[in-house]
Order: structure tokens, then C-alpha cells, then sequence
């Protein structure tokens, strides 16, 4: 038996990467580490709670003490735990600072010292920066973050780029592009579209509804990291993807279309500042080396997660109230005012 310490596993990913291993790994304990910020809900993992191997701690990661105690008997860190949406990055980037850069140092000190075996950072694309019309991310795209989110994921993994060449720490990091599915929490796009038109909303669309981002189901990308988990090579870097470029335009039109919903329910909101204009990734790495492959084909992954969705209205109207409405009318007021690119 062996033991994960799993941060940020009430999240959307970590979830979702909790109960693939318990699934498939029968002789993996799972520790749950975990803030329980307005991202985390204990409700994505009610159907493991009880599970034999399966333990949650409620701490967060700048808290060195709680994390020195719950690494403890444990032999592998698999390290989700982020803020992680660029619109709040945008509002208020302090957050990101200390729980994507401060949280993930304390972690990384607290593996060296607890003599952790393997330790995977869950990385994102977007460190790479923005594409032009062509071209796929490597490994070697060199890092050019563009947001607040970005560019505190790009600091923690140099800071665990050094931790790797300074002290010889085992550590991997995987860069993953859009992910989609289950339990993801109803601000990114493609929850909050179907959130919102199953209740006859109107959907934000930013700027010319033009960029293009490159989506993976949230299954395929947890086969990779655990994957890199058990086969990566430390100090490595893999890329995790899944060949499904979409502009968001294409992506509302398809989610109006699935939903049976009019063309005359998006709204053309002002830019993000800053938007990224397009990510791709290569992973021909991950592909090559690991013998992991995306399975999911991009239109039957959205059909299933459009099911999901609507098969659990409960759980987004818990979390589409308080805080969350005083988010959206932050972030988009009251999107009456109908606007052409
Ligand atoms: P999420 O926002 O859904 O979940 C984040 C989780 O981390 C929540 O459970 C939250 O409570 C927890 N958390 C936040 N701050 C914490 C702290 N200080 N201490 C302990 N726990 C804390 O995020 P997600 O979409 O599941 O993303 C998970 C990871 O994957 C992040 O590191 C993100 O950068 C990366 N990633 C996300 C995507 C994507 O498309 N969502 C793509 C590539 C990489
Ligand atoms: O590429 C990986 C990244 O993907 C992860 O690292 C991030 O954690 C994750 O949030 C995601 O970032 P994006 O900014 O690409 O995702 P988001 O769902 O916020 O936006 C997707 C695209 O849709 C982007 O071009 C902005 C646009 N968008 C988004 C929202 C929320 C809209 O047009 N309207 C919206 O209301």
C-alpha cells in the first residue's frame, strides 16, 4: 500500500483524479488535502467519503504546521490545489500569490523534509502565453504568461523546477490545456453556459467570441497524471491535451444547439483584458513515453458532461447563490444590454 497526499482535491480536476485512483488503484491510499475555498465542495467526493482508502483534511497549503502534519506516512503528492479562474485573477490577483506561488513553496518544503518520493505538480498551458493562428505548445515553448492566474502557475513551476535542481527533489510537472466534465464549478465556460441556458439565460461571449482554446475531457486529462505519476521521469515536464480546438463561438453555438436553445440568448460582452487569443498543445511526449492517449472524441464528452449537468440541478443551485452572485454581478452585471463584435 501506498500513500497520495491529493491537494485541492475538492476541486473540479482533483475530484474527478480522487475517484479514477480509488477506482483503479487498489493499493492506493488517498489523502485529501483541502481549504475548502468557494471552489471546493465536499459534495464532489460524497460518493467516497466513506471509502476505506479514502481520508480528508480539511487545510490549507500557506499553512505550514497543518501541512508538515498531514504529510505524515505519506509517500507521493499529487498537487492540484490552486486558485484558478483569470477573471478573479484579474479582480484581485493577491489570492493567486500566496496560494499558487507561497502554498505550493511551503508544500515543496514540506516534501523535502517529510522525504517524499514523487511529487506532480498539476501545471496549466497557459504559461506558455498566447498562440498565433498556428502551431502546437512543446515542453520547450518557453514561458510567457499574460494573466495574474498565468503567471503564478508559471512561478511555482520554476519554483519546483529548482527544487528539482537544487535538491535533487522528484518531482514532475504536467501542462494541460482546457478541461471539461463532471463537477466543474459553474464560472468557466463551458458550466457556466449550461448552466445558465438551462435555466433560459443569457450567455457572455468575450470580444469577437474568436479565441480558440484546445479542450480535454477532465478523464483523460487524470489518466495522464496518473500516468506521470507512475511512469514519468523526474524532473520532467509533460504536456497533457486533447486535439479538440474549438473558438468559443464554435463551443456556444454547439452548447445552444445541444441545449435546444436560441442563438438570441448570447450576449457579446467587452474582452477579458489581456485575453489570450489561442492555446494549443502538443503532447507527443506524454503520448510517446507514457503510452497515454486522450480517448474522449470532443462532441460525446460534451454531450455526456450536458447530461451531467443536468442531471444534477441540486448541486448547482447550492453553489449558484451567496457568494457566487455577488462574483457574477461583479464580473458581468446584469448582461441586459444585447452588444455585436
Ligand atoms: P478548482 O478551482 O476547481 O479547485 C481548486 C481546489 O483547490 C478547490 O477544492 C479549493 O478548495 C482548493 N484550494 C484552493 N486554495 C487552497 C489552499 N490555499 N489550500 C488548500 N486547498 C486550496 O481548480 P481545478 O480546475 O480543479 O484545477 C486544479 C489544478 O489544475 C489547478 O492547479 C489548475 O491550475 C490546474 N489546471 C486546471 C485546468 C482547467 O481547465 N481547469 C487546466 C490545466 C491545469
Ligand atoms: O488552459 C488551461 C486553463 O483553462 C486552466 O489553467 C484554467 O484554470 C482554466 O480556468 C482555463 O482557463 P481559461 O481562461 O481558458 O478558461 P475559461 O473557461 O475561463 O474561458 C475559456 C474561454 O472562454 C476563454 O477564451 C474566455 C472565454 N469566456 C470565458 C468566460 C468565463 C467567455 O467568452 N465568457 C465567459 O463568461
Amino acid at each position: 500500500m501506498t500513500s497520495i497526499l491529493v491537494t485541492g482535491g475538492c476541486g473540479f480536476i482533483g475530484s474527478n483524479f480522487i475517484q479514477l485512483v480509488l477506482e483503479q488503484e487498489a493499493d492506493v491510499q488517498v489523502v485529501n488535502f483541502d481549504a475548502l475555498t468557494y471552489a471546493g465542495n465536499l459534495a464532489n467526493l460524497s460518493d467516497v467519503a466513506q471509502h476505506p482508502r479514502y481520508r480528508f483534511v480539511h487545510g490549507d497549503i500557506t499553512d505550514a504546521e497543518a501541512v508538515r502534519a498531514a504529510m505524515k506516512g505519506v509517500q507521493s503528492v499529487v498537487h492540484f490545489a490552486a486558485e484558478s479562474h483569470v477573471d478573479r485573477s484579474i479582480q484581485d490577483s493577491g489570492p493567486f500569490v500566496r496560494t499558487n506561488i507561497v502554498g505550493t513553496q511551503i508544500l515543496l518544503d514540506a516534501a523535502r523534509s517529510a522525504g517524499v518520493k514523487r511529487f506532480v505538480h498539476v501545471s496549466t498551458d497557459e504559461v506558455y502565453g498566447s498562440l498565433g493562428e498556428t502551431g502546437a505548445f512543446t515542453e520547450e515553448t518557453p514561458l510567457a504568461p499574460n494573466s495574474p492566474y498565468s503567471a503564478s502557475k508559471a512561478a511555482s513551476d520554476l519554483l519546483v523546477r529548482s527544487y528539482v535542481h537544487t535538491f535533487h527533489f522528484p518531482a514532475l510537472i504536467t501542462r494541460c490545456s482546457n478541461n471539461y466534465g463532471p463537477y466543474q464549478f459553474p464560472e468557466k465556460l463551458i458550466p457556466l453556459f449550461i448552466s445558465n441556458l438551462m435555466q433560459d439565460q443569457p450567455v457572455p461571449v468575450y470580444g469577437d467570441g474568436q479565441n480558440v482554446r484546445d479542450w480535454i475531457h477532465v478523464r483523460d486529462h487524470c489518466t495522464g497524471i496518473l500516468a506521470v505519476w507512475k511512469r514519468g521521469r523526474v524532473g520532467e515536464v509533460y504536456n497533457l491535451g486533447g486535439r479538440s480546438e474549438r473558438t468559443n463561438l464554435q463551443l456556444t453555438h454547439a452548447l445552444l444547439e445541444a441545449l435546444g436553445k436560441p442563438k438570441s440568448l448570447i450576449r457579446y460582452v467587452p474582452d477579458r483584458p489581456g485575453h489570450d487569443r489561442r492555446y494549443a498543445i502538443d503532447c507527443r511526449k506524454a503520448e510517446s513515453e507514457l503510452a497515454w492517449h486522450p480517448t474522449f472524441v470532443f462532441e460525446d464528452g460534451l454531450r455526456q458532461t450536458i447530461d451531467w449537468y443536468r442531471g444534477h440541478a441540486d448541486w448547482i443551485a447550492s453553489i449558484r447563490t451567496g457568494e457566487y452572485l455577488k462574483y457574477y454581478e461583479r464580473q458581468y452585471g446584469t448582461l441586459t444590454k444585447e452588444t455585436h463584435p
